[in-house]
């Protein structure tokens, strides 16, 4: 009878991107949900018993119950994600389990998405499109459809993290103006210019606004109907964290015609998007596209396996999100 270890157990909980998962295989016994839909919590609990690793993702809610049923053997969760509010980290905290996550890889990718919907809302993109497929009629004319010109406008970034900067990035392309909140003012050389505000400033002298700011305890709802109403009429507001902007009120800054336009890429109750939100024709609306490339999503798969991997041999995880969460006002991703 062999009496050699067993490899340790990895739970997968989501199909993930060409080749990533051969790179686990070689080293554990991988337990794979692989499939595009989440796995359904009774399903999580039984696979994750015995398990040394659990590479999660946002849908995954990472709490005291799956860490105990995971038990002892645990180490890692890997969050497929830059994100981590799908996971109690105290809860991992208090039973030596780390937590990984896969910042830096999305930042580009992400950093398009914002700018992707900037321009759609901003020229009425989801509205034009919707108007040809319902064959109805049209003519161009000099007041066919006008939009917002962004090119020279102010550019107000809440959350200048990797993401908020590459988005400031790409702002210099439009000779657009920027400022940023952040909990704490950045050095020089990552502000690139832009100008640091108090949060109400910045809403104030926004009439452009990207949210990409993390969710935590204290940035749920940050941006909920009186701040948008310091927004300047006709603003134009892009949310690409979900449960930062409180949807309904985005929807009635829309509805009342405070806001231009709007674009979310992230929604707090996914798959589910509100129905006010729905019935806003200037609302355009992504399925969580972010990090939703080719490319994008190999790196991320890749680098949540560099930390199943590093974990399992008693390393440091290269991405480890540190220390445990406290209510913490927004900084990056
Ligand atoms: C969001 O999609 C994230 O990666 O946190």
């Amino acid at each position: 009878m062999s009496t050699s270890t067993p490899p340790p157990a990895v739970l997968v909980t989501r199909r993930l991107a060409p080749g990533v998962l051969e790179r686990l295989a070689a080293h554990c016994e991988v337990r794979h949900h692989d499939s595009e839909l989440p796995m359904p919590r009774a399903e999580l609990l039984a696979a994750a018993a015995g398990c040394s690793a659990l590479l999660t993702t946002l849908d995954d809610t990472v709490d005291g119950p799956l860490l105990d049923a995971a038990g002892p053997a645990l180490r890692l969760v890997a969050n497929h994600a830059v994100g981590t509010h799908n996971i109690d980290r105290a809860a991992c905290a208090e039973r030596g389990v780390a937590v990984s996550n896969t910042p830096g890889v999305l930042t580009e990718a992400t950093a398009d998405m914002a700018w992707a919907l900037l321009l759609a809302a901003t020229r009425r993109l989801g509205e034009g499109e919707r108007l040809l497929r319902a064959g109805t009629s049209w003519a161009w004319a000099p007041t066919f459809m006008l939009g917002m010109e962004l090119s020279g406008t102010p550019l107000g970034i809440l959350g200048m993290g990797r993401i908020g900067q590459a988005v400031a990035r790409r702002a210099a392309g439009f000779g657009m103006p920027v400022s940023y909140h952040n909990r704490h003012r950045l050095p020089a050389d990552l502000e690139q210019g832009a100008g640091w505000l108090p949060l109400d400033d910045l809403l104030a002298g926004s009439p452009v606004l990207v949210v990409t700011a993390p969710l935590n305890a204290a940035t749920r709802h940050l941006v909920d109907a009186d701040r948008i109403a310091r927004m300047p009429r006709g603003a134009v507001l892009v949310s690409m964290t979900a449960g930062v902007v409180d949807e309904e009120a985005l929807a009635a800054a829309l509805d009342a015609g405070h806001l231009f336009a709007a674009a979310v890429d992230n929604f707090e109750h996914e798959p589910a998007v509100p129905a006010a939100l729905l019935a806003q024709e200037r609302a355009v609306l992504a399925p969580h596209l972010g990090s939703a490339t080719v490319r994008t999503r190999q790196a991320m798969g890749d680098l949540a396996v560099d930390n199943v991997l590093a974990a399992l041999a008693g390393g440091e995880p290269p991405t480890r999100v540190t220390p445990p969460p406290t209510a913490a006002p927004p900084s990056s991703p």
